[in-house]
């Protein structure tokens, strides 16, 4: 079964239609899929779409364009939530320099804060970084480097949407242990780079992500996109990596669970009985 590591099916671009949506994962093969967070609104929503649904878990945590939003209050909020059995990780939280909705100090100083709260509870945490590649690797690099208590974690996160170097690529995989997370940019035509990163990772290090409502692959390129989609992800890998989409498809979700903690949890997933 496929797992999506990133969606935002909270997003008003679901309003219509979420449940529908939703309802036809399973039967299309999406097993689990993991709601991210962006703005502080987005958490309580994030959190009650996790509760309601047995294959949804929660991703919560502040989104650099909302990093104003993060006030003592939002901090004991996360701090109370993040303890919530349904919550995986701490996210989406980074560096986003190409829209700059807040200084790069406050992002960065959310950034380490999220970071830290999710070290202090052992939890993953998913990043977002959009040209922000030196300033990101160096805070992970101060966070999760060697000597460092991130460095401990078995479970460190994730480089959601991964877009840059090769060379980043290797540093954040085999150096500090992140894994990267792949969705629909690797079918366009343009993503020359990404495809590079692709073929030179370990399948070790790859999860699969929609991010939808964003991010629809060919040929539903700047469509809206949904978990249904994954399947056109999974086939550009395979045929990157020169194996079955069947093989992309099991060690993808054997990476999210992992990264995600759920091996131990599994309880908690569909069929199983216990409800979240
Ligand atoms: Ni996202």
């Amino acid at each position: 079964m496929i797992f999506d590591t990133h969606a935002h099916y909270d997003d008003k671009a679901f309003d219509e239609d979420r449940e529908e949506i939703l309802a036809a994962l399973h039967p299309a093969g999406i097993g689990l899929a993991a709601d991210v967070a962006a703005s502080r609104d987005s958490l309580e929503r994030v959190l009650s779409l996790a509760h309601g649904h047995d294959f949804i878990y929660a991703v919560l945590g502040l989104h650099p364009d909302y990093a104003s939003e993060l006030d003592e209050e939002t901090i004991a909020c996360l701090e109370r939530d993040l303890a919530d059995p349904k919550v995986v990780a701490v996210g989406e939280i980074g560096l986003d320099y190409y829209w700059n909705k807040a200084s790069r100090e406050v992002q960065a100083a959310a950034f380490r804060t999220q970071i830290d709260l999710a070290l202090s509870r052992r939890m993953p945490i998913v990043i977002h970084s959009r040209e922000a590649a030196q300033d990101t690797l160096a805070i992970v690099r101060e966070k999760y480097g060697r000597g460092t208590a991130g460095a401990a974690l078995e479970q460190k996160g994730v480089m959601h949407c991964y877009s840059y170097s090769v060379e980043q690529a290797r540093i954040y995989t085999r150096e500090l242990g992140f894994y990267l997370g792949i969705g629909g940019v690797v079918t366009f035509k343009n993503a020359r780079k990404l495809k590079e990163v692709v073929a030179d990772t370990d399948l070790d290090f790859l999860v699969l992500e929609t991010d939808c409502p964003y991010l629809a692959p060919v040929p539903f390129r700047g469509k809206r996109n949904s978990s249904l989609l994954l399947p056109y992800v999974v086939r550009a890998i395979a045929e990157i990596k020169g194996v079955t989409p069947e093989e992309v498809e099991a060690r993808t979700e054997a990476n999210a669970r992992r990264m995600y903690g759920l091996d131990g949890r599994q309880s908690r997933v569909p069929g199983s009985g216990s409800k979240g």
